[in-house]
């Protein structure tokens, strides 16, 4: 229960923090992104400026002046693209890398011949204010691309690193938070068990002396009716006494179940056959549904125990002419036990905490004793055995209770098919 709660605790944990990871490095990524972008579009405007000047818009079209020169000059110009349009937007002058031969009002990005350029232009006019065509100036993205991409890897192999570390701190941390919880919830186990053992004593003295009482008191011909109360009430207390120990050893750290082999159907069968009786008098059917021969490694004991509880709960919580059906297969290497009826039901709010200890559903608290006890039980059996037990059930239709429970041997391969033992 702590370990998987340790684990939950650190999966959250692991969880919460690949979240935060994940948003803070997208808001980093956009941010160097975006810097890297306003950088590339700056040298991009620096660059056309210091060209303007050197453009002679005398002509019919632009051409450059001093271009030769400046370009030996100036190292940028062998990674970039310089180009003329005349007004009619035709490619009149172009020199240094391959770019696009297409004019891009504006700025924009375009790839060409697998090379994306970032490309940036502006219209030129002359002395009279007359539009004579077009500079654009492209720059490779790639300085702006590589930083980002080495980002980008650098995340990705410190992203698994750092979950791998939040994982193992998280985990040892969760640890020492749950180590408290599971201190005092082993004293709690411990106060029970050493309560239930206490009490036994004095609960089976009351019992043996109010049994003598009763036969010396009929001896004398006297029946007070409060002698058969204080039998029930002293019986109820044993009951819930031997059933608090059992709860308590069963989820102890150091409980291990009793392990045998024996015949999982066999097991059904005998415990269908001790109900038949109280089934019939309460006039509701039982009967087998599929029942597959398999053999199992467990802890017989207790796991007679779950499946008298839940057929004790199909009985007291079934109306006369009910019918509770009782199946035993296998699937996946899994045995599984599904005991269904047709009784009064569980709210659908109630569902998640029937298994919870001396949790009883107030619509049936009518129906005869109960101290809320026999789910926990069946719970606690089908962990130990690292299995789980489930419940699916409508009001007034019906429930369902499947105990799921790793590990099977089937012996001969057929199944024992509807039997109806009324
Ligand atoms: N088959 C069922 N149909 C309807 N309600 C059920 C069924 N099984 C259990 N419940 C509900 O779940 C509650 C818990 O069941 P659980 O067996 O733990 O306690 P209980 O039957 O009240 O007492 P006991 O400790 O004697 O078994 C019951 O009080 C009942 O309300
Ligand atoms: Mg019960």
């Amino acid at each position: 229960m702590f370990k998987s709660l340790r684990f939950r605790l650190t999966l959250l944990f692991v969880l919460l923090s690949t979240v935060i990871y994940g948003l803070l490095t997208t808001l980093g990524f956009v941010y160097f992104n975006n810097r890297l972008d306003e950088a590339l579009t700056r040298e991009l405007a620096l660059l056309s400026s210091e060209i303007r000047p050197g453009i002679d818009l005398s002509g019919p079209v632009p051409k450059i002046m001093r271009w030769e020169k400046h370009v030996l000059d100036e190292p940028f110009e062998r990674s970039a693209t310089i180009q003329l349009f005349d007004a009619n937007e035709k490619l009149v002058y172009d020199y240094g890398l391959h770019g696009t031969p297409i004019l891009v009002k504006d700025q924009g990005e375009i790839v060409d011949q697998a090379q994306k350029m970032k490309v940036y232009s502006r219209a030129l006019f002359n002395d009279r204010g007359k539009l004579c065509g077009y500079l654009q100036v492209q720059l490779p993205t790639t300085e702006r691309d590589r930083p980002v991409t080495h980002f980008l890897f650098m995340l990705s192999w410190v992203a698994p690193l750092l979950l791998a570390s939040l994982a193992f701190a998280g985990y040892a941390y969760a640890g020492r938070a749950v180590a408290p919880i599971e201190k005092s919830f082993d004293v709690l186990k411990r106060f029970l068990l050493y309560a239930g053992h206490e009490l036994a004593t004095p609960v089976s003295i009351i019992q043996i002396n109010s049994e003598a009482l009763e036969e010396e008191l009929e001896e004398k011909s006297i029946t007070p009716k409060q002698i058969p109360v204080i039998h029930r009430a002293t019986e109820r207390m044993d009951s819930i006494i031997k059933t608090l120990t059992f709860l308590a050893k069963m989820e102890s750290p150091e409980y291990r179940p009793t392990i045998e082999k024996f015949k999982f159907d066999e097991l059904v069968s005998q415990t269908i056959a001790e109900f038949e009786e109280l089934y019939k008098e309460k006039g509701i059917i039982l009967q087998c549904g599929e029942l597959n021969a398999l053999q199992f490694e467990g802890d017989v004991i207790a796991l007679r125990l779950l499946v008298s509880n839940l057929l004790k709960n199909a009985l007291k919580y079934s109306k006369p002419e009910s019918v509770v059906t009782v199946s035993l297969t296998s699937r996946e290497r899994k045995v599984i036990l599904t005991v269904a009826d047709t009784g009064i039901g569980i709210p659908k709010n109630e569902l998640p905490y029937v298994f919870d200890h001396f949790y009883r559903v107030n619509s049936s608290l009518g129906s005869g004793d109960g101290s809320g006890l026999g789910l926990a039980i069946v719970k606690s059996i089908a962990q130990a055995h690292n299995g789980e037990v489930t419940v699916a059930s409508t009001e007034g239709e019906g429930s369902a209770f499947t105990v799921t429970l790793p590990g099977r041997t089937i012996l001969p391969p057929f199944a024992i098919a509807s039997s109806s033992i009324k």
